[in-house]
């Protein structure tokens, strides 16, 4: 049976009442991404950045997967071959709509790390510059989220899979971030067929064999119906 990955973006979290990044009006016309999400930017001004996804962790606890998160949650159930699917995004929406083993390739919202001794535990609602790490106690815990030049996680995992795919799937991104952006071109080179659900074509649109456009929430249940031959 075929094996699918699928990446998702913040695109497909847009109607559960998730801002995207680049968007009219998105996260990032909101504040500088240097001044919230980079380590320079955490040595800085810590509080700052705990203020930030402080705020991007409320508003996430206060949302509801859409139809696209469960469609891709009934595609994992149903299909009979493997289902990879990875995000960029930090919320907990693709869980909340019943996925499993969600590749969190930047990170997410609902982890907290220690910058001293790199322990992880479950985030707390209110994260601050003073709380200690439970592990080793010093006062330097941060976000489990990968920013910018940092190393994604779970890379060598995902260019495996990205080999192994039979279809690639780009749902709600803009492919202007890499490594995520060439994962279309990794997997066409390796005989996978290239799909793109989005709202709009994205910067990597020539990657892909193929383009849907309309919203996540219209779009990715048709493109799962027509997967599972229903
Ligand atoms: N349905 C489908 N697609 C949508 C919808 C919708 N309702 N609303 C917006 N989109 C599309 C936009 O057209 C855009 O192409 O979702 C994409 C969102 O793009 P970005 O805001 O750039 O988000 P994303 O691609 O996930 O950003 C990647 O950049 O800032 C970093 O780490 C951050 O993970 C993020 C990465």
């Amino acid at each position: 049976m075929e094996k699918i990955v699928i990446l998702t973006g913040a695109g497909i979290s847009a109607e559960s009442g998730i801002s995207t990044f680049r968007d009219e009006g998105g996260l990032w016309a909101q504040h500088a991404i240097e001044d919230v999400a980079t380590p320079e930017a955490f040595r800085r001004d810590p509080d700052l950045v705990h203020r930030f996804y402080n705020a991007r962790r409320a508003q996430a606890a206060e949302v509801a997967p859409n139809a696209a998160h469960l469609a891709l949650a009934r595609l994992q159930e149903r299909h009979r071959g493997e289902v990879v699917l990875v995000t960029q995004n930090v919320d907990a929406l693709h869980e909340a709509a019943g996925s499993r083993a969600v590749l969190h390739m930047h990170g997410a919202l609902a982890g907290a790390l220690c910058a001293r001794c790199e322990a992880r535990w479950p985030a707390p609602m209110v994260m601050a510059t003073r709380d200690a790490c439970p592990i080793c106690g010093a006062a330097a815990t941060r976000p489990d989220i990968v920013w910018f030049g940092e190393m994604p996680y779970g890379m060598e995992a995902i260019w495996q899979h990205l080999e192994e795919a039979d279809v690639f799937a780009a749902i709600g991104t803009s492919g202007n971030v890499y490594p995520a952006a060439a994962f279309a071109q990794h997997a066409g080179r390796a005989g996978a067929q290239t799909i793109e659900l989005n709202l709009e074509a994205s910067q990597n649109t020539r990657d892909f064999a193929e383009t849907r456009l309309g919203r996540a929430s219209v779009i990715v249940p048709e493109w799962v119906d027509a997967v599972l031959g229903n």
